[in-house]
């Protein structure tokens, strides 16, 4: 996978990704990562990247021709996507996350200041994505973010031992309590099933755990969540739990 991100910040872009899971995906050839400087595309002696809102008003937005320019430099490959990061746009989740991660290129234009000029956004991108509803200062951050979240799922980027296909929202519900050495630790031990060696019995536990956070939690993934008819009775008798007061485990 190939990510090539626009921004005013390139250097933001150099040390992060090189470390961890990412940096070894990237020292594998799993995924490249090259920033290009919006302001090397600015028309004027000053470099200049913003400008003031036609109609009055706060702030700056970011002119159209250095972005333009900037996308107009990116090699593109068959299938490859141009994402504006703003809080504006559709909410980036596991789902997309996957959908991208089947794609050769992702082109990511980070916007500064109130948002880039509307005929970039009508010219130029296919798809407006947000992290979360909050403000940034920049959509530098989100781009880290995504290329993190979609690295992940290519082929080979997590180790052997790891999957992706475990992890939180692989299947929609969030990820059972993790526990390792020692077994008490100030004065908590770890749940007596975990030690039990009964795989049958941890899986259960590990499904039931699950279930009960993302209840508690985030219910709303209940919606969504690939549920067996096991798990939809697990879910009743957490449920019943829960309201009876009943603690268990
Ligand atoms: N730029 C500023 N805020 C943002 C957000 N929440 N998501 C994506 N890009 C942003």
């Amino acid at each position: 996978m190939r990510f090539d991100v626009l921004t005013i910040f390139p250097s933001l872009f150099e040390h992060h990704p090189r470390e961890g899971i990412l940096g070894k995906a990237i020292e594998k050839g799993l995924v490249e990562i090259y920033p290009v400087n919006i302001r090397d595309y600015a028309l004027d002696p000053h470099r200049t990247t913003d400008d003031r809102p036609y109609g009055g008003g706060e702030g700056m937005v970011m002119k159209p021709e250095p972005i333009y320019g900037a996308l107009e430099s990116v090699e593109r490959k068959d299938r490859s996507i141009v994402l504006l990061l703003t809080p504006q746009g559709e909410r980036f989740d596991q789902a997309m996350a996957r959908e991208l991660a089947a794609l050769e290129q992702i082109i990511l234009v980070c916007g500064r200041y109130e948002g880039v000029d509307e005929r970039i956004r009508e010219l130029c991108i296919d798809r407006e994505v947000s992290i979360g509803d909050y403000v940034l200062s920049g959509g530098e951050l989100a781009a880290l973010v995504i290329i993190d979240a979609v690295s992940r799922l290519i082929p080979g980027v997590l180790g052997g031992e790891r999957s992706a296909e475990e992890d939180s929202f692989s299947d929609g519900l969030l990820e059972y309590p993790h526990y390792t050495r020692p077994r008490e630790f100030q004065g908590l031990r770890v749940p007596e099933v975990l030690l039990s060696g009964d795989h049958e019995k941890i899986r259960q536990w590990r499904r039931a755990e699950s279930l009960k956070r993302t209840l508690a939690r985030r219910p709303d993934l209940l919606e969504k969540a690939r549920l067996t008819p096991q798990d939809l009775a697990l879910l009743e008798e957490v449920k019943k739990e829960l309201q009876g007061g009943v603690h268990q485990g």
